[in-house]
């Protein structure tokens, strides 16, 4: 049997087909369009143009894969957007998206009502912009006759979910994101519902994120190309759906994934729960487990931002080629990779990125060295919160375009003090989408089974012990420099 996982991502949906072994048969992926930003920090999309891009990565993948061969569909899908429907399922105003920050007043008025507290005990995170039900409250704020007309609040895997089997469904590793989840219980939060005046009609039915939810109905079959009654399970989230494809499933193992941002993600066999609000705490795709991430706004960005700007031409290997000729902590050059503001640990959107340290002996060399570095102590400030909140860490995996260079994956190794490890098929969420949906068809008893027949890994990188002591050192200058150059930020995003 061959089970499909689809990524409803931000710039695409992806497509991935795998067989009992973990062995990829077919995979596409389909462009969205670019997200659309009328006024300065919103991000909106057209779930319309999400089932499109499906449609035709779902189609791209039959062209080898036989659609009776799929005995099921699982899905993964960018967290946090909210899909507003109608009675008649019409979707009646953009996508909101993970991205979106238009609502910080909103934000502010959930901490005031219900109390910063109160608010983690209850649904396990702080408000921050990015989560569902602030959008929810500017919705209803701001365009009070659409809200009025809402009848069906998805999020935007669970829309997909929804065009192809006819089932208002989620799950409940994604829901853990809408800030109305009792993460804790796995369940909707009725005192966060109706403390807000939303009904709970609203909200589709949960899911554990490895049952089924329906079944592929015949407009779905028209639609895709996939058979008719093909069984369509929950999924989740694209941080835990990324998490399963990597095998991150045992207590105590962690992720360090580098996109554009950066994700390190650690599974716990209980809510282990941040009082200051820093890192998330949310359901993972596996019963009875639960996981934290943190998250650096501009990891991967840092990178191609500086080659963008400064990398005149030259390839990332080149750049990388060149900084691997330098010393370790890069001559004590330091790069605060702020610069998209920060998430972990600061939940500060004005942060602004710095470099320091500079002297004149510093080449272009030495400035790529200290982004990879500034980026892997970014991640370390997520480790370090995990630590203290008691995370036993046994392991280590990496993912995304970071774990791609072998400088990066040294680097890492370094900061963390730890070994690391590569997995053989990185496909990330699409690829823990398509488990998913085996388990629920039966294939394996468990994510853990399936995990232990389908991943392997590539490669481990040890940390080199003079390496370790100099970026500990580097790391102790670099987590000083937020609160000191703070006053300075304030005074340029003229808060002074
Ligand atoms: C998770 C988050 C992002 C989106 C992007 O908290 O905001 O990872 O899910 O796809």
């Amino acid at each position: 049997m061959k089970f499909l996982g689809i990524d409803v991502g931000t710039g695409g949906s992806r497509a991935v087909v795998i067989d009992e072994n973990g062995k990829i048969c077919a995979a596409a992926t389909a462009e969205h369009a670019a997200f659309a930003s009328p006024e300065i920090g919103w991000a909106e999309q057209s779930p319309d143009d999400w089932w499109r891009a499906c449609r035709a990565a779902i189609g791209e993948v039959l062209r080898t894969v036989a659609a009776d061969e799929i005995g099921a569909v699982g899905f993964s899908g960018q967290m946090h957007g909210s899909v507003f429907l109608d009675e008649h399922d019409e979707v009646l105003h953009p996508a909101l998206l993970w991205c979106d920050q238009r609502t910080g007043k909103q934000c502010a008025e959930i901490t005031d009502k219900i109390g910063a507290e109160r608010l983690i005990e209850l649904v396990s995170n702080p408000a921050i912009t990015g989560f569902t039900l602030p959008k929810l409250l500017w919705l209803r704020e701001n365009r009070p006759e659409i809200w009025t007309r809402v009848k069906t609040v998805l999020l935007p895997k669970d829309y997909i979910r929804l065009r192809l089997s006819g089932d208002r469904a989620s799950d409940v590793a994604d829901s853990s994101g809408t800030l109305y989840f009792d993460v804790q219980n796995r369940r909707w939060s009725d005192a966060m519902l109706d403390s807000f005046g939303i009904d709970r009609s609203l909200m589709p039915e949960v899911f554990e994120s490895v049952e089924p939810t329906g079944k592929v109905s015949a407009a779905g079959a028209a639609a895709t190309g996939l058979c008719e009654g093909t069984l369509v399970v929950a999924g989740a989230g694209d941080n835990a759906a990324g998490a399963i494809g990597m095998g991150i499933v045992a207590p105590g193992t962690v992720s360090a994934t580098i996109g554009t941002s950066g994700v390190l993600f650690a599974v716990t066999d209980q809510p282990r729960i941040d009082l200051k609000g820093r890192i998330h705490t949310l359901c993972h795709a596996i019963p009875g487990r639960w996981h934290n991430t943190g998250v650096t706004q501009g990891a991967g960005l840092s990178l191609k931002w500086f080659r963008e700007n400064f990398g005149a031409g030259r390839s990332y290997d080149e750049l990388t080629d060149a900084a691997a000729r330098i010393a370790s902590g890069s001559d004590g050059a330091l790069w605060l990779p702020y610069l998209m503001g920060e998430r972990t640990p600061h939940l500060d959107a004005r942060a602004r990125a710095a470099f320091v340290g500079l002297t004149a002996s510093h080449t272009k060399a030495h400035l790529v060295r200290a982004v990879l570095e500034g980026v892997a102590f970014s991640l370390r400030d997520s480790l370090e919160i995990f630590k203290e909140l008691g995370a036993g860490i046994a392991s280590i995996r990496l993912g995304g375009g970071g774990a791609k260079s072998p400088l990066w994956r040294q680097i890492q190794a370094d900061v963390y003090g730890q070994a690391v490890e590569t997995i053989e098929a990185d496909e990330g969420a699409a690829f823990g989408a398509a488990i998913l949906a085996g388990v629920g068809a039966g294939a394996w008893n468990s994510v853990d089974e399936a995990c232990r027949a389908t991943i392997r890994v590539a490669e481990r990188v040890e940390p080199q012990p003079a390496s370790v002591a100099e970026l500990n050192r580097n790391y102790a200058a670099y987590k000083l420099l937020y609160a000191a150059l703070k006053p300075a930020m304030n005074i340029l995003n003229g808060e002074i």
